[in-house]
């Protein structure tokens, strides 16, 4: 008899900021970067992709994907690459097992969706990838681990092999050449660190940047200063970072996220054409950061920027006052993303920032977002294909 059955399954995932940035790829094809990251996965009940990914031999041919209510396509090589490698995988469970169901063959239909608006300007591909490896892989019931897993998400996007985990999460680059040992690792749970915490700034771009995926070619390919960082910056702070982690140090955690950002962005100023990412209201977030540790007299909070404007200022729970209450009070209550029940209770005074930086950031911030390190991948039964197959 024929199987009419709708086979699904559900997750969601995480996005991540790098503390260490991966910058570079030694293999395009494979997804291979030219040196080791290390991120902090951010709490899934402020940021999180849920995706199900469903199968039936009922479906018309050929994989879908619907993203955030809009048909997408899925014909490019990152996708294909993660759907193959995945039904792979499933065709040899079924090869060893003739009495498992021939998901593998079946055309697979796939749904997801961000809690997090994209006007927030948030890079959603880290969690999205892992999303879609850790559905189909429920899905196929694979028996991976998390790490086998971002074998397959890293060729989706590089950095969505990091977002398997929760806590803090090293992308080990390897040395194969097939890249078999390039793969996301745990460095620490989130509890053992769980007072770490991420306020986002969003900082509206007047156009769309340089892509990660094309900066960073263009920096491996132009950039002497980029040598320098693979072969002895990255290395460094990989080492001190791990270090600062397992030791809940957050001083040196902050400077070698601050320094890591820095040499991150000083190669995109090398690259040739120069590529940057960080605008007025960027750098300002970077003083006012600056001016907040002076005054508090430690280091109480830690700036990181990807491959756009946003700002990520990591600090502890128990810093909130000075590092939340200084940015509330430029900032002010006007603006989306503040949590009521953290800035209500802040005490003052806090901070007073230089005119010419509070000006910036009031200006040129658009919306917050408070968060805090939290978990990996999580099952659910929430599903966003209904039982007869259909988008929900
Ligand atoms: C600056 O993972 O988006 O955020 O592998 O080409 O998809 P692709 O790149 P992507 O690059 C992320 C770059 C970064 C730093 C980081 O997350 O480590």
């Amino acid at each position: 008899m024929a199987d009419n059955t709708v086979y699904r399954a559900s997750t969601t995932a995480p996005v991540n900021i790098a503390v260490v940035k991966y910058w570079g790829k030694r293999d395009a094809k494979l997804n291979l970067p030219t040196n080791s990251s290390l991120s902090v996965t951010l709490a899934q009940s402020d940021l999180r992709t849920l995706t199900t990914a469903s199968c039936s031999a009922t479906y018309p041919e050929g994989d879908t994907l619907i993203l955030n209510g809009e048909p997408s396509d899925v014909s490019g090589a990152r996708t294909q690459a993660c759907f193959r490698e995945l039904r792979a995988r499933r065709a040899a469970l079924e090869a060893a097992d003739p009495s498992l169901p021939k998901l593998s063959t079946m055309p697979l239909r796939i749904v997801s969706e961000n809690n997090f608006p994209t006007a927030a300007g948030l890079a959603s591909s880290a969690a999205g990838f892992a999303a879609l490896v850790r559905a189909i892989a429920n899905l196929y019931e694979l028996p991976a681990s998390p790490s086998e897993l971002s074998l397959i998400a890293r060729q989706g996007s590089g950095s969505a092999c990091r977002s398997l985990f929760g806590g803090y999460v090293a992308w080990r680059m390897g040395e194969k050449a097939d890249g078999s040992d390039s793969l996301a690792v745990q460095v620490a749970e989130a509890s053992h660190w769980p007072e770490m915490r991420a306020l986002i700034l969003v900082v509206s771009a007047a156009k769309k940047g340089v892509s990660s995926t094309s900066g960073m070619q263009q920096t491996v390919a132009t950039s002497g200063l980029f040598k320098e960082r693979i072969a002895t910056v990255v290395p460094k702070h990989m080492e001190a970072m791990e270090k600062a982690i397992k030791e809940r140090d957050f001083a040196t955690f902050a400077e070698i996220t601050m320094r890591d950002s820095n040499s991150f962005h000083a190669t995109c100023a090398d690259t040739y054409p120069p590529i940057f990412y960080m605008n007025d209201v960027s750098r300002a977030a970077i003083r006012a950061v600056e001016q907040i540790n002076d005054a508090a007299g430690r280091t109480v909070a830690a700036y990181t920027f990807d491959a756009g404007p946003n700002a990520v200022i990591y600090y502890l729970e128990q810093d909130t006052d000075i590092v939340v209450g200084t940015l509330y009070s430029v900032l002010g209550a006007g603006i989306d993303g503040w949590k009521q029940s953290i800035v209500e209770s802040l005490k003052q005074p806090a901070v007073t920032l230089d005119e010419a930086v509070a000006g910036l950031l009031k200006g040129g911030v658009s919306r917050v977002i408070m968060t805090g390190v939290g978990e990996g991948p999580q099952k659910t039964d929430e599903y966003l294909v209904a039982e007869d197959g259909t988008p929900v």
